[in-house]
């Protein structure tokens, strides 16, 4: 009999990654592909679903073509994926009635001031869903799309049109069109379901107008969906998709933060520091998240508590291709540690708001410190260290809000290979930070929620068992110089907050 694997989509803001595992969780094989990225308007973020879905296809030829693997050989398929970003289609043909709006997109922030303005309201959404009034989450852009696609709110009415975020589109097409669902991890970032009854909320849907007609069933993030459809995976059938969670809930379950109180930190596109918080789902006082971590199966729901950092590792991209000062993400780390320090160079990449902890959707990218002697390695050295300060703001509230003092950070995707990174980070937090030797936790996550559902591997345990340290990052830096920076980094912040242009 030969050898069978996991394949897992990771369907990122900017990319589709596939991985293939083996039992012992080590990845097999690997293949990623880069897709468009809109922007309309701006502060507007649109992606081609479509594209999306083919890429996707893409990828998982490659992966299986360049491993030697066939089709047949995968026992399960894990989904995750970017969050919150909204897709509609028709149910009938498949095809999707606009851009999907990506959850980084400002354009309903108009309308989430009106509803921050309704009297208890604030305060009955926090309740309900976890989730502040910020365009982030996606119950916003689905009004938006309703109330501005001609016809739609008709079709959608009866019962013509289907929601979902990414993971649903995937399984809709995956399935052949057989099943229409997502899991309690995506539908608890949709502003739309309440995290405590675990149902979709009539009193937001009425508020937004959103038909129930639209909405995808909800499912545990590991348990057998549906199997693949011939027509849509290389003419194979039959495997079973088996996992969804939304990426950084699979990366918390990837990096096997089962308990409560442990934590970890992705660095993507944006980053987001997540602290599992076992079947309690504490409402935050610190205006951080409170988000369904996953369900394993039949077994109760565990929550999380997050920090949700728009912009990370996009800004270090936004250098490549908007400034065009570096050729690649691997140089920063050179530059960075070509000069001793800052010299007062500070960049806030608020290119798309601030997320948490200070949640302005006006709040705009913000370079300040300039001087004739600044190079391109004083800014690239400022993107760096904003992702780490930012980190600090977020862990910081979290630790305030969860009363559990962090002593150790787990860290991964992709920035966690920068060395110059992690240890300014330890320096910033002033905790250690582990990075594992398999950084794609979330890809490593929604493998292990689909093999966990198809009896691939066993349980927990065996899972944790299989997580193994690569680096330690010990903190430093002399905590007046800490401070100092980041004292900067708190007058920096100010200056980008409400400047966009409405
Ligand atoms: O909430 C947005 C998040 O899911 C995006 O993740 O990895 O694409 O930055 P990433």
């Amino acid at each position: 009999m030969s050898e069978s694997y996991v394949l897992s989509i990771d369907q990122g803001t900017t990319g589709t990654t596939v991985l293939i595992f083996d039992r012992d969780g080590a990845v097999r094989q690997r293949a990623y592909s880069e897709f468009a990225q809109h922007y309309p308007r701006p502060g507007w973020v649109e992606h081609d679903a479509t594209e999306i879905w083919k890429v996707t296809v893409s990828v998982i030829a490659d992966a299986l073509k360049q491993g030697g693997i066939k089709a047949s050989d995968i026992a399960a398929i894990g989904i995750t994926n970017q969050r919150e970003t909204v897709v509609l289609w028709d149910r009938k043909t498949g095809t999707p009635v606009h851009n999907a709006i990506v959850w980084q997109d400002r354009r309903t922030a108009k309308y989430c001031d009106e509803l921050a303005a309704k009297e208890g309201l604030p305060e009955r959404l926090r309740e309900k869903t976890g989730l502040v009034i910020d365009p982030y989450f996606s119950g916003t852009k689905v009004k938006w799309m309703l109330d501005n696609v001609p016809g739609l709110r008709a079709r959608a009415e009866k019962g013509e049109v289907a929601f979902g975020t990414i993971d649903s589109w995937l399984v809709w097409n995956l399935t052949g069109g057989k099943a229409h669902i997502t899991d309690v991890s995506n539908a608890s970032r949709t502003q739309l379901f309440n995290i405590h009854t675990l149902q979709w909320d009539d009193e937001i849907l009425d508020l937004m107008g959103i038909p129930k007609a639209i909405l995808p069933e909800v499912r545990p993030s590991s348990q057998v969906y549906g199997q693949t459809d011939p027509d849509m995976f290389f003419g194979t059938h039959g495997i079973p998709v088996a996992g969804i969670a939304g990426d950084q809930q699979a990366a918390l379950f990837g990096q096997a933060c089962h308990k409560p109180g442990m934590a970890k930190n992705t660095y993507g596109t944006g980053s987001f520091l997540l602290m599992n918080t076992g079947t309690e789902a504490p409402i935050s006082k610190e205006k951080l998240l409170t988000t369904i971590a996953w369900q394993i199966g039949d077994e109760p729901v565990e929550y999380a508590l997050e920090g949700a950092i728009f912009i990370t590792g996009a800004a270090v991209q936004w250098l490549r291709d908007g400034l065009g000062i570096i050729a690649s993400a691997s140089e920063t780390e050179k530059l960075a540690r070509s000069i001793d320090w800052n010299d007062g160079v500070y960049f806030v990449p608020a290119l798309t708001g601030l997320g948490a902890p200070h949640w302005d959707a006006y709040a705009r990218g913000t370079l300040l410190g300039l001087t004739r002697g600044t190079t391109r390695a004083h800014i690239v050295r400022a993107t760096l260290e904003s992702i780490c300060y930012q980190t600090r703001d977020v862990a910081e509230a979290m630790v305030r809000d969860s009363g559990i003092e962090l002593k150790e950070l787990r860290c991964d995707g992709g920035a966690s290979v920068n060395s110059f990174l992690m240890q300014f980070q330890a320096d910033q937090l002033g905790v250690t930070v582990e990075v594992p030797r398999v950084v794609e936790t979330t890809a490593l996550g929604a493998a292990y929620l689909a093999g966990l559902a198809t009896g691939y591997w066993q349980g927990r345990d065996e899972i944790a068992e299989k997580w193994q340290l690569a680096n330690r990052y010990e903190p430093k830096m002399d905590s007046a110089e800490k401070e100092r920076l980041y004292r900067r980094w708190l007058r920096a912040l100010e200056h980008s907050k409400g400047w966009a242009v409405h």
